[in-house]
């Protein structure tokens, strides 16, 4: 499972050329005086805007539990499955179908969750994005890391 997985990772590495995936040193570079709009030199898609919107939801979550806080989700994240992205055929893949799955089924935990028990479904949600990320899109992954309650890293 795991070399299949790695050599499916592999693979999809070799093909990977679009930019949004790839931009991890522009965005390092643009984040200090830019605000988050324009980090995508091909025009944003659709999915790439939601996940910027999921980004900034989930680091507001982490405040909310640091602080203790009632957790707020307001997005829709279903469209993560409808959403059209930069390069169809990768939502189109059953990893990322897989893995889309398991992220609402974490949104919708996360939700119901008792106080005591969200920062493990948390730390789940963001171990799917990072999941996802390392199969599909390993760009943004040191970015979606500093989302991990636990500032070390958990691999
Ligand atoms: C099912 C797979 C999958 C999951 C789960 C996922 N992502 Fe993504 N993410 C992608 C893909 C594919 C792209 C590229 C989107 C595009 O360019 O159209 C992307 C792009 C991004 C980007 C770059 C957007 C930009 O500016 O271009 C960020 C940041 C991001 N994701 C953060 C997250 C966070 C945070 C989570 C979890 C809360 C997450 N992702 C969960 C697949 C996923």
């Amino acid at each position: 499972m795991i070399a299949k997985l790695k050599l499916l990772t592999y693979s999809l590495l070799i093909f990977i050329t679009v930019v949004s995936c790839q931009n991890e040193n522009n965005e390092a570079k643009n984040s200090k005086n830019q605000t988050q709009q324009s980090i995508n030199p091909n025009g944003d898609s659709e999915l790439a805007l939601l996940m910027r919107a999921m980004f900034d939801e989930a680091e507001l979550v982490k405040k909310q539990i640091t602080n203790g806080e009632p957790i707020k989700i307001s997005l829709k994240h279903d469209e993560i499955l409808t959403a059209e992205a930069t390069q169809a055929e990768k939502v189109a893949s059953m990893d990322y179908k897989a893995y889309a799955n398991v992220h609402l089924q974490n949104i919708k935990k996360l939700k119901s969750s008792e106080p005591d028990q969200l920062i493990g479904v948390y730390d789940n949600l963001i171990k799917n994005c990072i999941s996802c990320h390392q199969a599909l899109c390993p760009g943004p992954i040191v970015k979606i890391k500093k989302l991990q309650q636990n500032e070390v890293n958990k691999e």
